[in-house]
């Protein structure tokens, strides 16, 4: 994959607008926040946009990168850079992925698919989610040759996790990123107050209903038929929502009850709180491919991790949705880079909103990160376009960011292109 150009990106816009023709979608991250909010159904965009408790840790995520500081350096001649970076045997144009994120068809009626065409058209590989809008083998096929990775929730049932692991081998995934920071799901007022879970209406369960293990679960449910809820019209209409969302004509899904059981089996089977170190191997015999480990904070963890022989961490704290006054994972990052020390790859997410945020995730230790809500934001203002064009500014922000530093190649990204602490510019004379 080649290098990105950000100046041949920078030059195509102002050109442009020369002719008249101004961007879509908002590079500002808070106008890109506004617009996408505009753009969405009120209750998508509160599942979207929410964090856990009084989103502490979304605001942490983002006081991390404000503190630290760029320092660049001069004269080093930066007329050409080089974004690419080697990561599981692939070479990859930047060192930028999009995150897992589930129930896309709140965004966009094209979801998962459009993501994929728009990921796609950036060339930036796509991370398929356990929740996602769409089955993996139809995101895949839009992805073409664009790698992907697959992210996968450990249900209660061992056979479902091995026909997704299957499942994400035969899609072409490169590795499988397992979210360990899910096992229950955190305290979300946003979505509590409107009461609004879009798993229990049929959506975002779309690798569920594909798969041939859960398709079995499902024939042996008995749909629970405990005292019957007066049928009031909401009930009514979250039935036909639901029995919409399965991928089976209506009338038989509604007439099988199919499509109810299916959203029973998903709540029964979802996350196993239960899970430990001790599963692990159960995945690794399973797949060859690499595994990493998504929502690792602490260094004990990462240590343990490298100590199992998981290939790759993610550092992430679901983009403070989970643990209100979780820490920032820019500001986990360092102690665990430090622990990893190079033997395995580490990416991180949560509160990644500029070419200048990936660079100074990248300086701390990152080997590679992932952008989050804002390439749905992207989806929900234009679509496969919005997705491409989110993901390809961000892309030229960091190679002009990049070269304004004083870095042509990523390998050089490292802790002396920032200062030594708030405000404190390094008294090193030397480098
Ligand atoms: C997520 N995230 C997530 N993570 C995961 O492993 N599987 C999933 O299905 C989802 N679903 C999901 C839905 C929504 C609406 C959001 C916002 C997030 C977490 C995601 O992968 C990532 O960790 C965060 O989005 C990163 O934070 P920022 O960049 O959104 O702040």
């Amino acid at each position: 994959m080649r290098s990105v150009n950000g100046l041949v990106r920078q030059t195509q816009i102002y050109l442009a607008g020369v002719a008249g023709r101004r961007p879509r979608v908002p590079m500002d991250p808070q106008r890109l926040e506004d617009r996408a909010s505009r753009a969405m159904p009120s209750r998508s965009w509160a599942y979207i946009r929410a964090g856990a408790g009084a989103e502490r840790t979304m605001a942490a995520n983002r006081e991390a990168f404000d503190r630290v500081r760029i320092v660049p350096r001069m004269l080093r001649d930066v007329s050409t850079r080089d974004t690419s970076i080697d990561l599981f045997g692939r070479r990859l144009a930047a060192p930028v992925l999009t995150a897992p994120i589930g129930v896309l068809e709140l965004a966009h009626r094209e979801a998962d698919i459009a993501v994929a065409r728009g990921a796609r058209e950036a060339g930036v590989p796509m991370v398929i989610s356990n929740q996602a809008s769409r089955p993996m083998e139809a995101i895949a096929r839009e992805l073409g040759d664009t790698p992907r990775w697959f992210q996968l929730y450990w249900s209660k049932s061992d056979a479902l996790v091995e026909s997704l692991a299957k499942r994400a081998e035969a899609s072409g995934a490169d590795a499988i990123v397992v979210t360990l920071d899910t096992t229950i799901l955190g305290w979300r007022p946003r979505d509590l107050e409107i009461a609004f879970l879009p798993f229990l209406r049929g959506k975002g369960i779309a690798q569920y209903t594909s798969d041939p293990v859960f398709r079995a679960l499902v024939k042996e449910t008995a749909v629970s038929d405990g005292p019957t809820p007066r049928p009031t019209l909401s009930a009514l209409r979250t039935l036909v929502e639901l029995v919409r969302a399965y991928p089976e004509p209506f009338l038989p899904a509604l007439r099988s009850g199919d499509a109810r059981a299916a959203v029973q089996r998903f709540v029964e089977l979802y996350s196993r709180p239960s899970l430990t170190w001790e599963d692990l191997p159960f995945l690794r015999e399973r797949t060859s491919l690499p595994i990493l480990l998504k929502g690792i904070l602490h260094p004990g963890d990462a240590a343990r991790a490298v100590d199992e022989g998981i290939d790759g961490i993610v550092v992430s704290n679901h983009g403070g949705r989970q643990v209100d006054g979780a820490a920032a994972t820019l500001d986990a990052l360092p102690a665990i880079a430090d622990v990893v020390d190079g033997r395995i790859p580490i990416t991180l997410d949560s509160g990644i909103r500029t070419g200048a945020d990936i660079f100074k995730a990248l300086a701390l230790g990152a080997t590679a990160v992932h952008v989050g809500r804002p390439y749905v934001y992207g989806l929900a203002i234009a679509g496969a376009d919005g997705v491409r064009e989110v993901l390809s500014n961000l892309l030229a922000e960091l190679d002009l960011t990049m070269g304004l530093a004083g870095c042509t190649s990523v390998a050089q990204i490292d802790a002396e292109t920032l200062d030594d602490g708030p405000g404190r510019i390094p008294s090193r004379t030397t480098g």
